[in-house]
Parts: C-alpha cells; sequence; structure tokens
C-alpha cells in the first residue's frame, strides 16, 4: 500500500441504522449511511469524498446513460466473532475493476485507491455489517462516464462511487436452472470478462423468459453454437462430473470471478481433480442422465456457492441429488464461509483487515 488516501469526510446528521429491518434484508435494496465519491478529470482521480448515502446530481445527457459506459464490481465485508472486520480479496477486484475499465475505454482506477476507499467507507459503517449466520455488507464500486454530450466518443469526466450495505443470502433455494440456446450473453471479441452494465441490461429479457417458464436462472451458452456452457446467471458454474470438478474456462465471454478462483484454489489444495476448459451441454446432460454428474452450482461474489437443483434443456428436465448430501458444493461453502468469517486460518491472506 503507498500513501493513504486524503478523504474529506461529511458525516450524516441522521443515521439509519436504528431504523433498518436487518431481519428482512432484500439484496440490494438497503444502503449504509455513507457512501464514497471520486471523479475523474484533467487525466487523474481527484475529490475524494465520503458523503451521507443519497442521491446525486448530473445532465441528462451524460453518456454513460447514452452510450452505456458503465461498469462495477461486486464484494463482500465480514463480521468476526470477535468483532473484526474483514473485506475478501479486493485486490482481485481491483484488479477486474481496471480489465473492465480498459475494455470500455475508461481510465483505470489505481489499486490503492480503489482497496483504501472500500476500506474507508466500510470502516465509517462497521455499525451496519450484519453478525448473522449467511449475512454480510455487500460493497458495490462502479464508475461511470459524465460528459454531458452525445457524441459517440470516450467521455473525458468519469465518477466512482461506492455503495455499501448489509445482505442477506442472494438466494433462498436450491436453484432450477434452464440451458439457453437461443440468446446470447456474450460473443468473442466482445466484451463479456467485463462487468459492463450493458452486460446485465442485456441479460433481463432472457431471465424473464425463463423465469415466466418457472426457472430461477440462465446457464448461458457460447454464441456461436449454442453448445458449451459459460456463465449461470450473474455468477460462475461449476459441475463434479465424474469424480471431477469441471468449470469453463475462462476467456473473453467469461467473467474471471473471485469466488470461482477461491473455490479451484480450495479444491486443488483438497488434491480434487480440477478441469478448466470447454465444457460441453452433451457432457453435463449425459452425466444428469447416468448419474456421474454429482454436483452442480454457481459461484459468485453475491450468490456465494448456489446449488442447482435441477437443470433443463430443450424441454427436457434433469434432476440431481438432493443438494444436502453433496459432498463438494457443502464442503467449499463451509470452508469458504469458515475464512471468511474468521473461524478458519487465511492461509492464503485472502481476509483485508479493516
Ligand atoms: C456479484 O456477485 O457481485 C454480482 O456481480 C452479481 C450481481 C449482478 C448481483
Amino acid at each position: 500500500m503507498t500513501e493513504t488516501l486524503d478523504i474529506k469526510i461529511t458525516k450524516t446528521k441522521h443515521s439509519r441504522l436504528n431504523e433498518t429491518d436487518f431481519n428482512n434484508l432484500q439484496f440490494g435494496r438497503t444502503f449504509s449511511d455513507h457512501m464514497f465519491v471520486a471523479d475523474y478529470e484533467d487525466g487523474e482521480w481527484k475529490n475524494f469524498n465520503i458523503v451521507p448515502y443519497g442521491e446525486i446530481g448530473f445532465s441528462p445527457a451524460i453518456s454513460a446513460l447514452h452510450y452505456g459506459q458503465a461498469f462495477f464490481e461486486g464484494l463482500k465485508a465480514y463480521k468476526h466473532a470477535d468483532g473484526q472486520v474483514s473485506v475478501f480479496r479486493p485486490d482481485k477486484n481491483a484488479r477486474r475493476f481496471n480489465k473492465s475499465a480498459e475494455r470500455l475505454c475508461m481510465p483505470e482506477l489505481p489499486e490503492e485507491i480503489f482497496v483504501q476507499s472500500i476500506a474507508a467507507v466500510v470502516d465509517m459503517d462497521r455499525d451496519w455489517i450484519p453478525s448473522k449466520p449467511n449475512h454480510s455488507l455487500y460493497i458495490r464500486p462502479f464508475m461511470f462516464a459524465t460528459d454531458p454530450y452525445l457524441g459517440v466518443q470516450p467521455s473525458a469526466t468519469y465518477k466512482y462511487i461506492v455503495l455499501i450495505g448489509p445482505v442477506g443470502p442472494y438466494f433462498s433455494k436450491t436453484l432450477r436452472v434452464k440451458v439457453e440456446t437461443n440468446f446470447t450473453r456474450a460473443a468473442e471479441g466482445g466484451f463479456g470478462y467485463a462487468k459492463a452494465a450493458g452486460n446485465y441490461g442485456g441479460g433481463m429479457l432472457p431471465a424473464k423468459k425463463a423465469a415466466e417458464e418457472g426457472f430461477d436462472q440462465l446457464i448461458w451458452t457460447d454464441a456461436k453454437d449454442h453448445a458449451y456452457i459459460e456463465e449461470m446467471g450473474s455468477a460462475n458454474v461449476m459441475f463434479f462430473l465424474d469424480g471431477k470438478l469441471i468449470t469453463p474456462s475462462t476467456r473473453d465471454t467469461i467473467l474471471d470471478g473471485v469466488t470461482r478462483d477461491t473455490v479451484l484454489t480450495l479444491a486443488r489444495e483438497w488434491g480434487v481433480p480440477v478441469e478448466e476448459r470447454r465444457v460441453s451441454i452433451a457432457e453435463i446432460i449425459e452425466g444428469a442422465k447416468n448419474g456421474k454428474l454429482t454436483d452442480a452450482f454457481g459461484a459468485g461474489t453475491a450468490a456465494t456457492i448456489a446449488q442447482v437443483g435441477s437443470i433443463s434443456y430443450n424441454g427436457e428436465e434433469y434432476f440431481l441429488s438432493d443438494p444436502k448430501e453433496r459432498e463438494f458444493s457443502q464442503k467449499v461453502l463451509k470452508a469458504l464461509d469458515g475464512i471468511r468469517y474468521g473461524n478458519l486460518p487465511d492461509t492464503h491472506g485472502w481476509n483485508y483487515m479493516v
């Protein structure tokens, strides 16, 4: 870490902490008292501020709204039993933040600004971090273009904001998923690997159609042949097939997930055979039929480890084994939680203490 960021702090006059119902937290609806805001102007990041969470003003012509120069990250802070607070692997998110920035022709944010801005606002609102099991503080850093100009060109000015808010589990049940073979999330040469806002907007219609058919999530397939599996909804997807942990290898259509990397690292340490490669729909459906597919789950910051109950493909639904009996996803979720909540040794230095 280099020098400490010079942050101007304006405290809220009225904390909403005591009015917040921590027993009914819907993901993404509750925000803490403060947020971090910075501006990019004249080729540099400046105006580092922590201010009360609230509305901000901008021109209706800003290019983020018209041309989609906007992207985000998602990470979490956890409260340990002894009251200490950690953020999970913020350095990894910082690096991915800059990959997204580069692809969308937006300015990079030095890693220390990313990490220190998060640490500062989390520290400020640390009383907002829930201590209940499976609860945490979701952190949403994002950047968007602010030039009030309708010409199609990269903006010269940007805002970087960090919002935080307490969350419970993102999914409350085992997922019924559908393999999507008509719509496409990302194509080669595109920006599927970036956490671009537009990637999520484009996924909404297919997800809505699937929800109307009773599905909780989609499994995205490759744009060319719709024969290979890419991601699941807004998480990476993993399978336990024939005794091996299998997941699509990262490429320009797939997000390089932090939870994905964490799961793969733990699995390798446990001596589990791991394969990062192209994963065909055919082999997964075959495994579901012959019983060799013993586990399937989404891996993501919001989703954590989200077990798949059934997979539908071409109108046929294939049911997987009882999620409670699944050795790998249960074990990895326990290990992940153990490390993040400070109940297991953090041998990799993944917890950034605030
Ligand atoms: C995250 O896991 O942080 C995500 O980006 C998913 C989000 C779109 C809900």
